[in-house]
């Protein structure tokens, strides 16, 4: 009998719900042809939610959402929400409360498409990024306070301990020895890099430094291992991005570093992203955000979703063929010069978000 598996769909704000469908469209695809079934639900967790009933997230959701094998979900933000309180109070709570405590962001250009780094090209644009995702300034203590006087006083701080910094660097050991160049025969070594900055956050980066170093020594000595401050990470991320396998990093500079990733393998909409831990329950959206300006025009490109679908059939689902059959139908479609405006090279046409979804379930479908 073909195994089911529960999904809770979260479409979200924005272009969020257009592209999770098409990430839905790809999924069922993949499940026909490899004999698996999904059993679909859908949350309407978002703005529109909150600005009807006043409630961002109900305090029984993450416990609720654990039930399901993964969540898929599209994107949270809203232009009627003042900042912080959708994202804070949706995506952030759920990482959280699920100790999602990995996020991981493959950089990866396909053949086909532009990147704005002259002279670079898929061979030299493929690594991976794993950001911490339960910690650091994200979840460090804060305030404000003498609110409105001229003695205001905001406060937001960094704070990692010994455990959340072991288990992220023991993962991102692991995934170097798993999946970096020499386990994908493209080098000579597998190398995880630190992205830090030991030269300022004295305290907080000399703990992961201390860490990676010991950890490595002692049970990764086959990881070549390198340390990058994350401003010069952000300069050879365009001059010499081939120098990159593996890179390891605190939540908030994984952050930032994504969206250049993004942009350097082409698009703000082709960055996916996983949000793991040691269970086989995963979280899985595209990396950018819920893009209100193009949000019911149809023109989203959807394929940071579908490759989060991958990756939810690779890392929660085990189902590895289905995975791969994903990724060859995308590399496929770019290849026969099938873009969504974001990536489509100057005079080429373009298709819409919904058309690019159907041409990947169909190069699954065969
Ligand atoms: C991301 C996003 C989120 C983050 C926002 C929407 C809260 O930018 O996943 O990179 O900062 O983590
Ligand atoms: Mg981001």
């Amino acid at each position: 009998m073909s195994k089911t598996y529960k999904i809770a769909v979260l479409g979200g704000d924005g272009t969020g719900p257009e592209v999770a469908r098409e990430g839905v469209k790809v999924l069922q695809a993949a499940a026909a042809k490899y004999d698996f079934k999904l059993d679909l639900t859908d949350f309407d967790f978002g703005g529109d939610r909150y600005i009807k009933t006043g409630e961002v997230l109900p305090d029984s959701a993450s416990g609720e959402l654990a039930q399901f094998d993964s969540i898929f979900l599209g994107a949270i933000g809203h232009p009627d929400v003042k900042p912080g309180i959708l994202e804070k109070g949706i995506l952030l709570r759920l990482r959280f409360e699920l100790d999602q405590y990995i996020n991981l962001r493959p950089v990866k250009l396909y053949p086909g498409v532009e990147t704005p780094i002259k002279d670079k090209g898929p061979a030299e644009i493929d690594y991976v990024v794993v950001r911490e995702n339960s910690g650091g300034i994200y979840t460090g203590t804060g305030g404000i306070s003498q609110k409105g006087t001229p003695h205001e006083v905001a406060v937001q701080s960094m704070v990692y301990n010994r455990f959340q910094v072991e288990r992220c660097l023991r993962y991102a050991y692991d995934y170097a020895e798993r999946h970096g160049k020499k386990a994908r025969g493209k080098g000579e070594e597998n190398t995880l890099g630190l992205v830090g900055k030991t030269n300022v956050l004295t305290y907080v980066f000399d703990l992961w430094e201390r860490a990676f170093n010991e950890i490595g020594e002692q049970d990764y000595a086959d990881v070549r291992r390198d340390y990058y401050h994350v401003d010069a990470t952000c300069m050879w991320m365009v001059k010499s991005p081939e120098w990159f396998d593996v890179l390891v990093t605190g939540n908030m500079f994984g952050d930032i570093i994504s969206d250049e990733c993004a942009m350097i393998t082409g698009s703000m909409g082709m960055l996916c992203s996983a949000s793991l831990n040691a269970s086989s329950f995963g979280l899985y959206e595209p990396a950018g955000g819920s893009a209100p300006d193009i949000a019911g025009m149809g023109i989203a490109n959807p394929i940071a979703q579908i490759q989060s679908a991958a990756m939810m059939l690779r890392y929660s689902l085990k189902q590895t063929a289905a995975a791969d059959a994903i990724d060859a139908a995308v590399a496929q479609v770019l290849n026969e010069g099938i873009f969504t405006g974001d990536i489509a090279p100057e005079g080429a046409p373009k298709v819409d978000t919904v058309a690019m979804g159907k041409a990947i379930a169909d190069r699954i479908a065969g």
